[in-house]
């Protein structure tokens, strides 16, 4: 019998698919296509074919990485006869040129991406206290989810710790992801899924999120809206969650630098002859609404701490009813200054004895600390309570206003 063409070029999967798994046939799996077409079903060849071909690649490459090169004739056959009918059913599409310098897909399409991704696989106290709690929450059997897999990092030690690992990331570094899972010998417990989770099926639900998705700005990488949704849609009912629970945690603050921007502003601007009052109102205006955000290392020098922290707000990630939330609390002054700014920080719950924080005087972590400058820094003495108020809404980032003078609300 002669073999089919194997289709050449490059191959990437069609966006938008759905996968689910047939009530009425265990183990298979149905493409959903969307526009009224019927479902595909499909087995192990095909999934793995689509898993593949997240990204655009070379389909002689894929079949290389995939076949064994002693594989018999007929395996050949078989995986030949899957690619074709995916290429028929347009299920996989011919893809542009390659992305990266080295004929594939580029993990890190731009130098920023990987020194996103560096800074946190090579922070220390995030990666031991992550791996901690996977090894004290995730047991042997488990289905996790983890969205974000970034490098593939936590998925490889969730597949060490016994787990079947439904891997999620939307960016091309899922591609890192798969060499990191192929070099750790894991890839047949993990599963990588190249979609933004919320565009994810997933049936039966997994027993444990896993997630480190927490920003400079605490909440602007969507950990809400990504737990929230994942909760109701892609998780089994009493699901178990890493981190379960975050805390922002909120400091009075002294500080020179951007307390002066109008001088500073100033002082550029008679240097330079430039005007920049649109750049100042503009400031003021965002600072007036409580949004500006100065994204800022708390470990450098010219901060003064006028007191302890505050938990503004603590929320559970397994019991979120929005991806939103309200919070107020008192900043209690300890020591006399002016009060030119709250600073915050968080602290991640992430399984029972093992957490994870950047406050300013814990030992550092890759994070920034966001620090909401006051519209009018005021003096403050030892005793004093200052109210503070947040909220956060979804897609957006945390707000914070403080009531001048103390005791004023
Ligand atoms: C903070 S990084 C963590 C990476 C990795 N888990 C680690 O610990 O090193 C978050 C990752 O989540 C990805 N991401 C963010 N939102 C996502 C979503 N809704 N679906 C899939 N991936 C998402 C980003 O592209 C990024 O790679």
């Amino acid at each position: 019998m002669s073999r089919p063409p194997w289709p050449s070029g490059r191959y990437r999967r069609a966006s938008g698919i759905r996968m689910a798994w047939m009530d009425e046939k265990p183990g298979r799996l149905r493409i959903e296509r969307g526009g009224g077409r019927p479902g595909l079903e499909i087995g192990p060849r095909s999934l793995a074919l689509l898993d593949l071909f997240g990204a655009g690649r070379d389909v002689a490459e894929a079949l290389h990485e995939l076949v064994p090169r002693d594989a018999p004739g007929t395996e050949i056959d078989a995986w030949l006869a899957a690619c074709l009918r995916l290429v028929e059913a347009g299920l996989l599409l011919p893809a542009g040129p390659p992305a990266g310098p080295a004929g594939r897909t580029d993990p890190f399409p731009g130098i920023e991406e990987w020194n996103y991704h560096f800074r946190m696989v090579t922070d220390r106290r995030r990666v031991r206290a992550y791996r901690r709690a996977i090894e004290t929450a995730v047991e042997p059997g488990m289905t996790v989810l983890e969205i974000g897999t970034g490098t593939g990092i936590l998925a490889v030690m969730a597949a060490r710790a016994g787990a079947r690992v439904h891997a999620v990331e939307r960016a091309d570094v899922i591609e890192m992801a798969r060499r990191t899972i192929r070099e750790a010998g894991v890839e047949d417990r993990v599963t990588l899924h190249h979609a933004d989770s919320r565009r994810l099926s997933l049936s039966p639900g997994a027993d444990l999120l896993l997630a480190e998705m927490v920003g400079n700005r605490i909440l602007n990488e969507d950990l809400l809206e990504v737990t929230h949704d994942a909760f109701r849609r892609l998780l089994a009912p009493g699901a178990a969650a890493i981190p379960r629970a975050i805390s922002i945690l909120a400091y009075p603050v002294m500080f020179e630098a951007p307390a002066r921007y109008r001088e500073v502003l100033a002082e550029v601007e008679a240097e330079t002859g430039v005007g920049l009052r649109s750049l100042l109102r503009w400031m003021e205006r965002r600072l007036e609404a409580g949004g500006l955000i100065v994204e800022t290392d708390a470990h450098a020098p010219g901060f003064r701490l006028l007191g302890e922290a505050s938990e503004l707000a603590r929320v559970d990630l397994r019991a979120l009813d929005a991806p939103r939330f309200e919070a107020r609390t008192h900043l209690g002054i300890r020591e006399a200054g002016e009060l030119s700014g709250v600073l915050l920080a968080f602290e991640l719950d992430l399984a029972d004895g093992v957490s994870l924080d950047n406050r300013p005087g814990s030992p550092p972590t890759h994070w920034k600390n966001p620090l909401f400058p006051v519209p009018r820094p005021f003096p403050v003495s030892p005793g004093d309570e200052v109210a503070v108020e947040a909220r956060y809404r979804p897609g957006s980032d945390l707000e914070l206003g403080v009531a001048e003078p103390p005791g004023a609300v």
